[in-house]
């Protein structure tokens, strides 16, 4: 039988790489574990968040005993993942901002990075546009608010077409867009995976187009990369939601099963 994968995030940000890795690996059994008592990780300090995810990742590894980890949060992966590789046997995938495929692509040259605030200031994150942005001017937006309206804007079902919310995501991308020597950003990373769950409202916001860069996929493919071939069939069951904050309401029940997930009974 193929043992499950477990997904990690701070909340509904990786259901936006549990949809491809579901698509690259068909034949297996997801575990999302969304830390929503801890949620935003964007706020907290780096020492209680390390110890707070080893601590969380040695329970659902005695508890679940899944295959591999997917650490679908930029926050957590560009902090924890050498901790977590060092404590446990299992393979851990990270997602971590996609600045070397921008730096690529960008045909201007002006590079913008959307993050939450712990990933911009992360050393991790600084060392990859030392390393990969030589040629290119790259701007990091650490968004101290916009995992909060994105979930907001995916659980409140009054939030839909409300002016208020529309503004203060405008103002959390706005300072994406720069202009510089005749150039403009043409590429903004989405370095947070929440973001493109609410990529189509920064479309209609953006003060002009630009690619938004979401590395889901290529997090899917590494995944898959690392997995033993599975048997081909879909063992029993079903994929499976578990919050750190215990029950959860009935907007986010509503929300998971959508991304086909169950709640779990007794949710963590
Ligand atoms: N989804 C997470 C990320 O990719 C973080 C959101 C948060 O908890 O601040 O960074």
């Amino acid at each position: 039988m193929n043992a499950p994968i477990l997904v990690f995030d701070s909340g509904i940000g990786g259901l936006t790489v549990l949809r491809e890795l579901r698509t690259a690996m068909p034949d297996r059994r997801f575990i999302y574990v969304a830390d929503d008592a801890g949620f935003p990780y964007g706020d907290w300090e780096e020492e209680p968040l390390v110890a707070r995810i080893l601590d969380l990742f040695a329970e659902l590894i005695d508890t679940y005993e899944p295959s591999l980890a997917v650490i679908a949060c930029n926050t957590a992966s560009t902090l924890v993942l050498p901790q977590l590789r060092a404590r446990f046997a299992i393979p851990f995938v990270g997602t971590v901002p996609a600045i070397k495929p921008a730096t690529e692509r960008t045909r201007s040259g002006l590079v913008s990075v959307l993050a939450t605030p712990g990933t911009v200031r992360r050393v991790y994150t600084r060392d990859l546009v030392e390393a990969f942005a030589t040629h290119c001017e790259v701007r990091l937006v650490g968004s101290p608010e916009l995992a909060r309206l994105a979930e907001r804007s995916l659980l409140d079902s009054e939030a839909s077409g409300d002016q208020e919310l529309d503004d203060a995501m405008a103002a959390e991308i706005a300072p994406c867009f720069v202009e510089a020597g005749g150039q403009r950003t043409d590429i903004v990373v989405l370095a947070c995976t929440h973001y493109p769950l609410i990529a189509n409202h920064f479309r209609r916001l953006a003060p002009w187009p630009v690619d938004w860069l979401d590395p889901a996929e290529a997090i899917a493919r590494r995944a898959r990369s690392l997995c033993k071939p599975g048997s081909g069939e879909l063992p029993e069951g079903f994929d499976s939601a578990h919050f750190t904050g215990g029950a959860p309401g009935y907007q986010m029940r509503r929300l998971v099963r959508g991304f086909g997930l169950e709640v779990a009974d007794g949710a963590r």
